[in-house]
């Protein structure tokens, strides 16, 4: 087998073909800002303020604290759901520098990120960007563009509520030599007309991306709308059955391809077999009681490219309150399992 893998491998070289197919499991969550005044408890002095004792059950008093903790509080349990459930990928959305240097710190070595803060293209701003385990994956390239009328530059979409961007990472699985494009983003709360845009500038370019070698495109990420939600448009864009709206011209002429118009994406949820989607359906809980529905809607999505070349095998909305701790967000962990290096439609 290693023997016809290397030769796959020669090949490669020449066909772009890969050499088998991989798993990849991919992890995109809202974790949301330090909203507390950063406090300056470094990552090492909060752990070790954790008791290492163990309550006997009649000490526990379950789901005591529903609140909004601060970031030094609430890290420890996000870098501990990308560890425990084995991310190779994660796209994560709405948090700032410090929170993704503790990120780094809390996950390990092996962990970096591609990405920007969004109101500078530095480090000012919510980071919309793409860890990965630099075990199982490597980046080739990445850029941000900015979801406004000059995607080339830092900018605002007129009546958006903030600064909003798509940070493109073009990947590969080191097993198998797999390559790959994710697109993280975070559209806008406050204008539909500013998602339009949006999900039209992220369509157009991910069709570009999967017109060049066929490989699959996956987005990831909050569309502040919700499937058939009639006051966001931005999931139907998404998926193809809402057209795209005008994008600036530049845009278009640099990503143009034989495929602009009829690439759409594909829900993952969609694309799991029934019996493989587990956990919540709804992606946000709001920092509500337990029991509270209020808040929920699906509005953080995982979507691949109508043009193939993965297959969707495992979709779970995961927990962000466990009985003995505090909300991790208030948004879930929102987990896919595809195999990519498979042929393209
Ligand atoms: C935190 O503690 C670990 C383990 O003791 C140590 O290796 C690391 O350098 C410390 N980090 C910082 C930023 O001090
Ligand atoms: C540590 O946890 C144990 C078991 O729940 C508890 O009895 C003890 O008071 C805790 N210590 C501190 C300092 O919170
Ligand atoms: C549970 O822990 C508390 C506090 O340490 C202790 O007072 C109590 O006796 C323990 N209960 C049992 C059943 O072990
Ligand atoms: C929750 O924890 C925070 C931080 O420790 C505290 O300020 C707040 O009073 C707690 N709320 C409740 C309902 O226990
Ligand atoms: C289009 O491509 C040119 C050349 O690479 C670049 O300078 C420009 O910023 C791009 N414009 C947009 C809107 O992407």
């Amino acid at each position: 087998m290693k023997f016809s893998c290397s030769i796959l491998a020669v090949l490669a070289a020449f066909t772009s073909a890969a050499c088998a197919t991989g798993n990849v499991r991919m992890l995109t969550w809202v974790v949301k800002p330090d909203s507390a005044p950063n406090d300056g408890i470094s990552v090492n002095e909060t752990i070790s303020s954790l008791n290492s004792t163990v309550p006997n059950d009649s000490e526990m008093n379950y789901y005591a604290n529903y609140t909004q903790l601060a970031w030094s509080t609430r890290r420890i349990a996000v870098a501990n759901e990308v560890l425990f459930n084995k991310v190779q990928v994660f796209a994560i959305q709405g948090v700032y520098t410090r929170q993704m240097t503790d990120l780094i710190e809390l996950l390990g070595s092996n962990w970096v990120y591609e990405g920007v803060g969004r109101d500078d293209g530095v480090e000012s701003g919510e980071y919309v960007a793409v860890f990965y385990d630099t075990d199982y994956i490597k980046s080739l390239s990445y850029d941000v563009f900015w979801l406004s009328n000059t995607p080339a530059t830092v900018s605002k979409y007129s009546g958006a509520g903030s600064y909003r961007i798509a940070t493109v990472v073009k990947l590969s699985l080191i097993s198998t030599g797999d390559d790959f494009t994710v697109i993280s983003t975070h559209l806008d709360d406050a204008s539909n007309d500013a998602r339009k845009v949006g999900a039209s500038l992220i369509r157009y370019r991910a069709a570009y991306e999967a017109s060049l070698k066929g490989e699959p495109v996956f987005l990831l990420g909050c569309l502040n709308s919700s499937p058939g939600d009639s006051s966001a448009d931005a999931y139907e864009i998404s998926t193809g059955t809402e057209d795209m709206v005008s994008i600036n011209s530049d845009f278009s002429a640099n990503y143009t391809s034989a495929i602009s118009n009829s690439f759409y994406f594909i829900d993952v949820l969609d694309a799991t077999k029934p019996e493989r989607r587990s956990g919540h359906f709804s992606t946000v809980s709001g920092w509500n009681k337990i029991g509270d529905t209020s808040s929920f809607e699906r509005s953080s999505f995982g979507f691949g490219s109508s043009t193939g070349g993965w297959l969707a095998q495992r979709y779970r909305v995961g927990e962000n309150f466990f009985d003995d701790e505090y909300h991790q967000s208030l948004h879930r962990p929102l987990y896919f399992d595809v195999s990519v290096g498979v042929p393209a439609m």
